[in-house]
């Protein structure tokens, strides 16, 4: 038995201490918002925020976080969160929308450390999740629109 930090709330899990927190998340909690890609950390779309910075959820396990700070894309939140999803809608983002819910919580992770990312940052930034459908060219689009129109 134990406990992890979700989205603001503490949450009871009865789990394996070596399951990586990807499987607690979607298995256990059933938030399947964070996607299974490849479970060996090479796709990215696992992605979710660990204090605050992003985070391949299938490389850590039960036992090493404790009461860090997990956020996933069902609880994100706030301007950056906000301006990015109207962006992605406007500019039609999405083709799957599988490696999606990476994508936002690695653009909203980028936005709150630099509110104006050139492309070489959106590159350096996002460049390990893999998008299959090649939305990449709409993912940095939308980036630099949520980064104009974030509300201060
Ligand atoms: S599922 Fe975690 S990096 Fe692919
Ligand atoms: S939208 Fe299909 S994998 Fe990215």
């Amino acid at each position: 038995m134990g406990s992890l930090n979700i989205n603001g709330q503490a949450v009871a899990v009865q789990v394996e201490p070596d399951m990586p927190l990807l499987w607690v998340l979607r298995c256990e909690l059933g938030m399947t918002g964070t996607k299974f890609g490849c479970g060996v950390g090479i796709c990215g779309a696992c992605t979710v925020h660990l204090n605050d910075k992003p985070f391949l959820s299938c490389q850590i396990s039960m036992s090493d976080l404790n009461t860090q700070k997990i956020t996933t894309i069902e609880g994100l939140q706030g301007a950056e969160a906000q301006a990015l999803k109207a962006a992605w809608i406007d500019l039609d983002v999405v083709q799957c929308g599988y490696c999606q819910s990476a994508q936002l919580m690695a653009a909203c992770a980028l936005l709150k450390e630099k509110p104006h990312p050139t492309d070489a940052d959106i590159d350096a930034a996002m460049s390990h999740i893999v998008c299959r459908c090649g939305t990449y060219p709409r993912v940095r689009a939308a980036i630099h629109q949520a980064a104009k129109r974030r509300p201060a």
